[in-house]
């Protein structure tokens, strides 16, 4: 192979790899990421709706996902700064503020379009980044160790270089009729995106919001609600480690089952934790409906739960008070417990603790 680390990859190999990926261990372990993701599905659906707890568990993977890059934020600063009206000033958290809109945009994008593409990928990253970067231009990106600064990979060089990568890489995204199981696809893919790294900054980021959109438009989750970014930073090593052996020695599989086995554990604990959330809003309703029988409505719980802080405003957005008495029924669910309140800037915010402890989980 024709791989120098000190060189810009231009001879990166272009999809499907030319040897046989789905050996059986990697098939096997297909099949248990796959049924993990129907449990998942099933234990989603099981929710009063199958959106509910979207963007919560979105601003977590947000969270997640930014800190493998280093942009750190803590849970309490990014769900305030979610909904409430005081601006964000904190950099690192309007960074990560910014992962979901491009998460949401990429979904539009390829309902509309149909499958995944560049300017899609663009798209993405520009809103990740707060910029208009776009392709790289210049020669000087590497990735580099975060330790001891040494070089581990330079990616292709030349505009037209990078741009027919990503065309290989979409052209194989987009074939569903080769016969390669769709979870060891968007395996694939991911390396390759990885190792196109067609961005300045941002490849890590886009590539696993390309992850996402994969399973959603290929029906493997009917909600964007699986995000590898937890178990990656507790298994950041071995992914770094991964994507290097695929360039340096071509190990695919391992790689593959790096992936199958992120999909698979992560969708066990969102299955788990989803349960839990079930759980608690059922022991939620009961409380309100012993204590506070004259505002109970399953709607005004579904709201608690939409996001681990609550305001007046959402109560009404959701139609279920006139601004007066919003403040009452907030003030009263702090008095049995189930709210606490907390003051941001000129706001009160209101959290719903145990499901915030949860969802950090
Ligand atoms: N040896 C490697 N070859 C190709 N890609 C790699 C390699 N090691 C790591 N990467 C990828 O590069 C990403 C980092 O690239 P970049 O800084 O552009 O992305 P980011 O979104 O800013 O960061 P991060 O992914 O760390 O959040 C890693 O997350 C990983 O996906
Ligand atoms: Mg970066």
């Amino acid at each position: 192979m024709s791989f120098d680390k000190n060189k810009p990859y231009n001879n990166l190999p272009l999809l499907p790899p030319q040897i046989e990926v789905e050996t059986k261990a990697v098939l096997k372990k297909a099949i248990l990421a796959r049924e993990a993701l129907g449990r998942l599905t099933a234990a989603n659906r099981r929710l009063p709706n199958e959106s509910l707890l979207v963007n919560a568990v979105l601003l977590q993977e947000a969270k997640s996902s930014s800190e493998i890059e280093n942009i750190i934020t803590t849970n309490d600063k990014l769900f305030q700064a979610a909904v409430s009206e005081t601006k964000v000033t904190d950099p690192a958290t309007k960074e990560v503020l910014r992962y979901p809109r491009a998460l949401w945009r990429g979904l539009e994008l390829v309902q509309a379009r149909g499958f995944v593409n560049t300017p899609t990928l663009i798209e993405i990253v520009n809103i990740v980044k707060g910029n208009t970067a776009g392709l790289r231009k210049v020669p000087g990106t590497a990735v580099v160790n975060g330790q001891t600064n040494e070089i581990i990979y330079i990616p292709p060089e030349g505009e037209s270089i990078i741009a027919e990568k990503l065309k290989n890489l979409e052209v194989f995204l987009n074939t569903t009729n080769d016969g390669i199981d769709l979870l060891i696809k968007m395996a694939i893919a991911h390396y390759q995106f990885e190792a196109i790294h067609p961005f300045h900054d941002g490849n890590g980021r886009t590539g696993r919001i390309m992850n996402i959109l994969f399973l959603v438009q290929h029906g493997l989750l009917r909600q964007p609600i699986l995000y590898l970014s937890k178990y990656i930073i507790e298994h950041k090593n071995d992914y770094y480690n991964a994507l290097r052996d695929v360039t340096e020695r071509g190990a695919w599989e391992a790689w593959i089952l790096y992936i199958l086995e992120a999909v698979e554990k992560t969708a066990i604990h969102t299955e788990a934790k989803i349960e839990a959330i079930c759980a608690l809003m059922a022991s939620a309703t009961e409380q309100i409906k012993r204590d506070l029988p004259a505002i109970y409505s399953h709607e005004l719980v579904n709201e608690l739960f939409r996001l681990p802080y609550c305001k007046r405003d959402f109560l009404v957005t959701a139609g279920l008070v006139k601004e007066k008495t919003a403040g009452r029924y907030l003030m009263n669910l702090e008095k049995i417990g189930i709210l606490g309140a907390t003051k941001v800037g000129r706001e009160k915010l209101y959290i719903n603790k145990k499901f915030y402890e949860l969802l950090k989980s």
